[in-house]
């Protein structure tokens, strides 16, 4: 039996509908949040639900953990943050010390503080541009970079029709991501990742020497996040780098879903031992405060004209507290490791259920950062969104909180904070069988898809 929608929750869907523009909205299911405490949120129903979404990958180490709360309480008494454009401050300074010492690079680094991914990828495409005096971005089918100009332009998951409707900037040049699944070269990736690299480079290649010294950056997820949770091969990643340094082109490697631990070391394109020229942090660095940040070789972020950077909350100092809390947590907790363990048992368990049911086409991840791609013919591996969505809103009756990704629309994501209890995971690991198998066998109805929209 689905759940019966009580007059409070669709009175909040009605009014959001007509305050919220429909471009600002990738709704799935009536989840009106009234409080979360670490992987768990409830409802103004007093509902309880697991977060296996966390908040789109923002608190790694759950909803108010009491260390982000005392540092935040701690700094208001002091101050909440002054500007550190004009003036000095140590909470961003030490922030930026502890980002410089976990990210790849043996070289001198410095950093630029934002709120959001978007802006942080933004401000690495113009220190970029500045740096190598080129106008062109090289980007990736199906990625995505964020919601503002250069970010919006330079993402490929979005339709044409939004690239068109705000005039998108010209310089991006999109090349197939390396995803081994499905690729337009019709190559098994899983099979032959140095057949399907060398596709995907070749691409590249023919991009950067026929462009010469137009090309300032290519912009990559060490795995694609929007674009359905996709993992490159280990050798794409390698020799993308060696590519770029040949070009003399900079690799920026944008790390704001794939960051702060989540995929079993500090940031993701460190499984492929690669040390990007500029990385971005975003999302879950501030444990759930705003707070992004481009880390890159000194060099280049210097090379970005005096005064060209007057943003007046960066480095706020409530965000970077929050920001140190959260680092600090992963760190004397082993949660990057415990990630890593974690992720294992959970691709585990859904590779299981991909032998019970045909409908799951494809298992992938890496830490806590994992995806099932949902199909209708496995051999076709047609994509299925509906089913997908179905499963979603299944699961939230049950009591866990999922959402979908992907080009197509069709992939579970699933990314709960790193410090979930074994426990808590079996749960949500039984709430997603019985909803695939309620999805199955005909009892969710179509007309829960009229509240869904999603990616
Ligand atoms: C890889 C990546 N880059 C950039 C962004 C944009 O971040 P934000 O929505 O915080 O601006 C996102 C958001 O999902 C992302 O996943």
């Amino acid at each position: 039996m689905t759940l019966k929608l009580s007059r409070r929750l669709l009175d909040v869907v009605e009014r959001d509908k007509r305050v919220f523009p429909r471009g600002a909205s990738l709704k799935y299911y009536p989840l009106v949040v009234e409080s979360a405490r670490n992987w768990l949120i409830r409802d103004v129903e007093s509902r309880e639900y697991i977060d296996f979404v966390s908040g789109a990958v923002v608190y790694p180490i759950g909803h108010l953990h009491e260390e982000v709360v005392s540092a935040i309480r701690n700094q208001l008494e002091k101050y909440m943050g002054y500007p550190v454009i004009y003036f000095y401050a140590e909470e961003p300074v030490e922030l930026a010390e502890k980002l410089i010492n976990i990210t790849p690079g043996n070289f001198e680094k410095k950093v630029f503080f934002g709120f959001s991914g978007s802006d942080a990828v933004e401000m690495a495409i113009l220190i970029s541009r500045a740096a190598r005096r080129a106008k062109y971005i090289v980007s990736f089918h199906d990625s995505f970079h964020g919601s503002l100009y250069m970010t919006l332009s330079a993402s490929g998951v979005f339709d044409e029709e939004v690239k068109k409707a705000v005039l998108a900037y010209d310089g991006v040049i999109f090349i197939p991501y390396p995803n081994p699944y499905r690729n337009p070269y019709g190559v098994d990736g899983y099979e032959k990742p140095v057949e399907l690299s060398n596709l995907v480079l070749g691409d590249l290649e023919k991009v950067l020497s026929s462009r010469r010294t137009e090309v300032s950056l290519v912009l990559f997820e060490p795995i694609q996040g929007d674009g359905g949770i996709v993992i490159p091969p280990e050798y794409f990643v390698r020799e993308l780098r060696r590519l770029c340094d040949e070009h003399n082109v900079l690799l920026v490697d944008d790390e704001v879903k794939t960051g702060v631990g989540r995929t079993g070391k500090w940031w993701g394109i460190e499984h492929n031992s690669v040390a990007p020229d500029l990385l971005v942090a975003g999302k879950g660095l501030g444990g759930g405060m705003p707070i992004s940040a481009v880390i890159g070789r000194a060099d280049v972020m210097d090379s970005y004209p005096e005064v060209g950077f007057a943003y007046t909350l960066s480095g706020h100092a409530l965000s970077a507290v929050a920001a140190l809390a959260t680092l600090r947590v992963i760190e004397r907790e082993n949660l990057v490791e415990r990630a890593r363990e974690l992720g294992d048992y959970i691709l585990k368990h859904l590779r299981e259920m991909s032998e019970r049911y045909e409908i799951i086409g494809d298992v992938r991840g890496r830490g806590l950062l994992i995806g099932v791609e949902v199909v209708r013919d496995r051999a076709r591996k047609i994509p299925d969104k509906s089913p997908a969505l179905k499963i979603v809103w299944r699961a939230w009756e049950k009591g866990l909180v999922l959402l979908t990704v992907g080009r197509h629309g069709n992939v579970i994501r699933i990314t709960p904070p790193l410090n979930t209890p074994r426990e808590v995971v079996d749960k949500a690991l039984e709430i997603i069988e019985e909803s695939i198998r309620d999805v199955i066998e005909g009892h969710v109805p179509d007309t829960v898809l009229t509240y869904m929209k999603g990616w």
